[in-house]
């Protein structure tokens, strides 16, 4: 008998923890549907860096000769294939502790171009890879159900397909005064990647490239949707920033160095 109370008082506890977490889900966080696919966002430092106004510690634009030189990560996406998007999926904070092995590659392959703390989900502004992992990353589930799998594959996919090195043996090297045909670009990536990418611009210059990919990341087309660059499009090349003492005291104040 005692053991059959214990069970049913066992069983009551369960069901009613399920509940809950059912009813915390539900209310906190909108269920969105299963993405479609993935897509690798890769930016480029020459085109952002530019626009890039002042320097501050999170600026990848700002170390001077150790300033990216190739495309870098943007982000990993989840996507739907009517060209919206999943956001904000799961009541996960980002917690830089779960990444720190990554920390290395991060810097140097996924850093932010920008002094400006971009938006997160539930706690207001973050630092960018919170920024992508609340925004995009909770969303990649049933792929990702954790942060390292979600920095660590995008960072092999990034390895797997270099954009950098597809353009360069074309001949589309970084310059600041040649035009290259926007199709050849797509051609010399859709040659090594065997699928289209997508390619964003700024004016024309190219700002970023996605690779778009199945759930298991075979490579698959992008959305065939209106491109924003121009027939003729350029790839300057990198200038970089110094650091402006002036500025840096302004972050220090604003307290943009918390959080690395
Ligand atoms: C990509 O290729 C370029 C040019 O060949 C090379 O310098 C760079 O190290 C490669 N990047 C990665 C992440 O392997
Ligand atoms: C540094 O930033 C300050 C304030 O934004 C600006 O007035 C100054 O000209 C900048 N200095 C350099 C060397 O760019």
């Amino acid at each position: 008998m005692a053991s059959l109370s214990a069970q049913i008082i066992l069983c009551i506890a369960l069901i009613s923890a399920t509940c809950l977490i059912i009813g915390v889900n539900g209310s906190a966080v909108e269920r969105q549907r299963e993405f479609d696919y993935f897509a690798l966002a890769l930016q480029w430092p020459g085109t952002i860096c530019h626009q890039t106004r002042h320097c501050c510690s999170s600026n990848g634009c700002c170390r001077g000769s150790d300033s990216p030189t190739e495309f870098t990560i943007h982000g990993l996406w989840p996507d739907y294939n009517d060209g919206s998007w999943p956001s904000c999926c799961a009541r996960s904070q980002f917690d830089i502790k779960e990444i720190s092995t990554l920390m290395g590659a991060l810097q140097k392959y996924w850093p932010s171009l920008y002094c400006s703390r971009p938006s997160t989900c539930f706690s207001g502004k973050g630092i960018f890879w919170a920024h992508e992992w609340e925004t995009h990353g909770t969303c990649s589930s049933p792929v990702f159900h954790d942060e390292y799998s979600y920095f660590l594959t995008a960072l092999n996919v990034y390895f797997k397909y270099n954009v950098t090195k597809m353009l360069n043996e074309a001949g589309y090297v970084p310059s600041n005064s040649e035009r290259y045909p926007l199709g050849g670009l797509v051609s010399a990536i859709e040659n090594s990647f065997q699928a289209t990418p997508e390619v964003i611009c700024s004016k024309h210059d190219v700002k970023e490239i996605r690779l778009c990919f199945y759930k298991d990341f075979k490579p698959r087309n992008c959305l065939a949707s209106k491109t924003s660059c121009p027939k003729y499009v350029s790839l300057p090349t990198y200038v970089a920033l110094g650091r402006n003492e002036s500025d840096m005291g302004i972050e220090r104040i604003s307290g943009d160095f918390e959080a690395l």
